[in-house]
């Protein structure tokens, strides 16, 4: 007789996530697309607390990409808006909760109110030891790679590093995050099957798992699916032994 399967819950190490489908979950009730993205953030809320008591060590999710800013005026000030409130409501919990958070992305151009929120919430929470929560803010995969390489760029004509010296290695070394492990897992809700410009770098051996519902319907349960979904697959980093899992 068979043994019955043990669902598996070990943890990824990090779960990084596409958060997408709010403005479809929204239009399917014949709400604004603004009430899609408030009920967005609430999922988040319950995807750090499962996250993090499911044991995940990393979780990334992806807020607003580079290509965010083509959207109507109203909808990006709503998004910035929902960035600004979740910072400043939710990081005394997170702080107590022991969560670090980071946040990837480009800065400069930021809103001046918006990057000390984001400097304030790095700082206070540096020291902690929980989940890192990193959050993809005003980021795209192919910019950032460019910023890696202007760094570089800069050291090299610093003096500090010579062509021989870039690598794979050496140029992830020049990443926004570059201490965060490479996800294990990328979900994206809404069922899109594609990456949008999100950690193409850090992808290359993640496993994707892709769910047909949208980002406010997302919570502990279909957290839990993804990751035994993971499980399932079997990670071979180009080798022949397989390991299961992270
Ligand atoms: C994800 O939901 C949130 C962001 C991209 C900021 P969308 O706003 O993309 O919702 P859909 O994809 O139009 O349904
Ligand atoms: C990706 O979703 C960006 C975020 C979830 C923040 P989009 O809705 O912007 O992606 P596309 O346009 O469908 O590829
Ligand atoms: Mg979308």
């Amino acid at each position: 007789m068979s043994e019955p399967e043990v669902p598996n819950l070990d943890a990824p190490r990090h779960v990084a996530i596409i958060m997408d489908g709010n403005g479809r979950w929204a239009a399917a009730r014949g709400l604004p697309r603004a009430e899609g993205h408030r009920r967005g953030v609430e999922a988040l809320r319950r995807t750090v607390r499962a996250a993090g008591e499911l044991g995940v060590r990393y979780l990334t999710i992806f807020s607003f990409s580079a290509e965010n800013w083509s959207r109507p005026a109203a909808e990006i000030s709503e998004l910035m808006g929902l960035l600004r409130r979740f910072i400043r409501h939710d990081l005394a919990e997170l702080h107590g909760n022991n969560v670090r958070v980071r946040v990837i992305g480009e800065r400069e151009s930021l809103d001046p109110e918006i990057r000390k929120l984001i400097t304030e919430a790095e700082e206070l929470t540096k020291a902690n030891n929980g989940l890192t929560l990193v959050i993809a803010f005003n980021y795209g995969s192919r910019q950032e790679i460019a910023r890696a390489a202007q760094r570089m760029a800069a050291e090299a004509v610093a003096g500090r590093l010579q062509a021989s010296d870039v690598s794979a290695e050496k140029l992830a070394s020049f990443l926004d995050a570059p201490d965060v492990p490479d996800p294990d897992l990328i979900i994206r809700t809404s069922g899109e099957q594609r990456l949008s410009n999100f950690l193409l770098w850090q992808a290359a051996y993640s496993e994707l798992v892709f769910l047909p519902i949208y980002w406010p319907e997302f919570d502990r349960a279909a957290l839990e699916n993804a990751i035994l979904e993971f499980h399932r697959r079997e990670r071979r980093f180009g080798g022949l032994v397989a390991r299961t899992g992270s």
